[in-house]
């Protein structure tokens, strides 16, 4: 079991290398969304029978070159391969950690269309979970909040799509932004068992604004 146990503490060494990497983030990726990303790829990767390190791994690192915090993606990715080489993770799997994270961050960027790995699936399928359901609904509330935006505008129609220039002018909600991205999500899941985790949550959403908006009216 000598294999496990290195893989193991690997795993352990990685997880304090990117709590120290996203402490202080306020961009909504502090470290309890990769606990829960990282909790969901073991249990999508175990169920689709993935490669449950390069998962578990992936998992941890996928927001840790992502442009939205870092200020230089390339140095950010340089860290990474440092650090894979530094704890002796084999050439294949470090390729394949490597480039699960580099097309979940570059997102629309070279590698759209790109098939991924089964591995890959699976760690995009946990990201885009936890975008939705009752912790997808919190993390739009924070986002929204900490932009300063209104929850809800009753005078803009919630299926308006927003020009870029209207989302950087911040003309933008937390209600639209189910219409704009949560309610999309779930027609996007590579694998079967996040497909039915995603339909639950969605249905979730769906009952969450259907409650909204009769509140909103008075009516309940
Ligand atoms: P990730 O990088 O984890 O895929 P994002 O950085 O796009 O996600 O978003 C982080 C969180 O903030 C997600 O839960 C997302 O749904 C939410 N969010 C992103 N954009 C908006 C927005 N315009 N309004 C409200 N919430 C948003
Ligand atoms: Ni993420």
């Amino acid at each position: 079991m000598k294999q496990t146990q290195s893989e193991q503490v690997i795993l352990e060494k990685t997880e304090d290398f990117v709590k120290s990497k996203l402490a202080g983030d306020t961009t909504g990726h502090d470290w309890w969304h990769i606990e829960r990303v990282r909790t969901l790829a073991v249990s999508l990767a175990a169920a689709e029978k993935a490669n449950r390190f390069i998962c578990e791994m992936a998992a941890l690192l996928h927001d840790v070159i992502d442009d939205k915090l870092v200020a230089d993606e390339a140095v950010a990715t340089g860290e990474v391969v440092a650090w894979l080489v530094e704890q002796q993770v084999n050439a294949s799997d470090s390729a394949e950690i490597l480039a699960i994270i580099q097309d979940m961050s570059f997102k629309g960027g070279a590698n759209e269309g790109k098939v991924l790995s089964l591995e890959g699936q699976v760690v995009q399928d946990a990201d885009r979970l936890d975008a939705i359901g009752a912790i997808g609904i919190a993390r739009t509330m924070i986002y929204t909040g900490a932009k300063g935006r209104p929850m809800h505008l009753p005078e803009k129609q919630p299926r308006e799509r927003l020009t870029l220039e209207q989302y950087r002018n911040g003309e933008d909600t937390a209600i639209m932004h189910f219409y704009e991205k949560l309610l999309s999500l779930k027609s996007l899941m590579n694998t079967p068992s996040a497909q039915m985790k995603a339909a639950q949550r969605h249905a979730f959403l769906e009952e969450y604004l259907t409650q909204f908006f009769a509140e909103w009216q008075g009516e309940r």
